[in-house]
């Protein structure tokens, strides 16, 4: 059985490298992974009150449903002043409640960061793993994936043309197949 992967990339920006990138993963995911780009730019920001209140956001409902039916998540992260966006943490929160009923307890993970800087994204990579490891995400450790110079690996069409890198978020991916299907709760 295909195990569907959740892929949360952490940019709402039309050209987002973070959503390029996601998209080459998506391209040389091995056959075992079904990934499913989820769209973070509608999910309206935490709010305790609404969950306190019973007055849940759809926005809320709808994404909650929607990663509970994941067997698995990744995350593309851009890095903002070295730590991870507010898009992309708003989703770990809003995913997260109401207590006791966090949709991400147990799935296995994975963490891609992006940047078009040499340092790869690597301060928006460990925090968001620091979040991780509290919400019981086992995260591939190896091997890691800093996507750095990212501007330079696509052409003005978008398309990806550094056979090098594409290699490499190859065996990113075969990686992760092994990782999920080893860390995926029996059934
Ligand atoms: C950035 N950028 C950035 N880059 C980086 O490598 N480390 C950083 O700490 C920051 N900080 C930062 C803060 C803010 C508010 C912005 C808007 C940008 C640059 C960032 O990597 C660049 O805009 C990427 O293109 C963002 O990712 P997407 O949108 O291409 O996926």
């Amino acid at each position: 059985d295909k195990k569907k992967v959740g892929v949360f990339a952490g940019s709402l920006r039309k050209e987002s490298f973070s959503r390029k990138i996601a998209a080459v993963l998506k391209e040389v995911a091995p056959d075992s992974l079904e990934l499913e780009l989820v769209d973070l730019g509608a999910l309206e920001m935490y709010n305790q009150d609404f969950d306190d209140e019973g007055n849940v956001p759809a926005s809320w409902t709808e994404f909650r449903e929607r990663v509970k039916k994941f067997d698995a998540v990744l995350f593309v992260t851009p890095e903002y002043n070295r730590s991870v966006t507010a898009v992309l943490k708003n989703a770990l929160d809003v995913g997260s409640r109401p207590y006791g009923e966090s949709v991400w307890d147990g799935k296995p993970g994975a963490v891609v960061s992006v940047s078009p800087g040499a340092l790869s994204g690597f301060g928006a990579n460990h925090h968001l793993r620091q979040a991780l490891v509290f919400l019981n995400v086992p995260t591939m450790q190896q091997p890691e994936a800093y996507i750095g110079n990212v501007a330079a690996l696509f052409d003005e069409n978008g398309v990806m043309t550094n056979e090098k890198t594409k290699g490499f978020l190859k065996t990113i991916m075969d990686s992760f197949g092994v990782w999920v299907e080893n860390n995926s709760a029996s059934e």
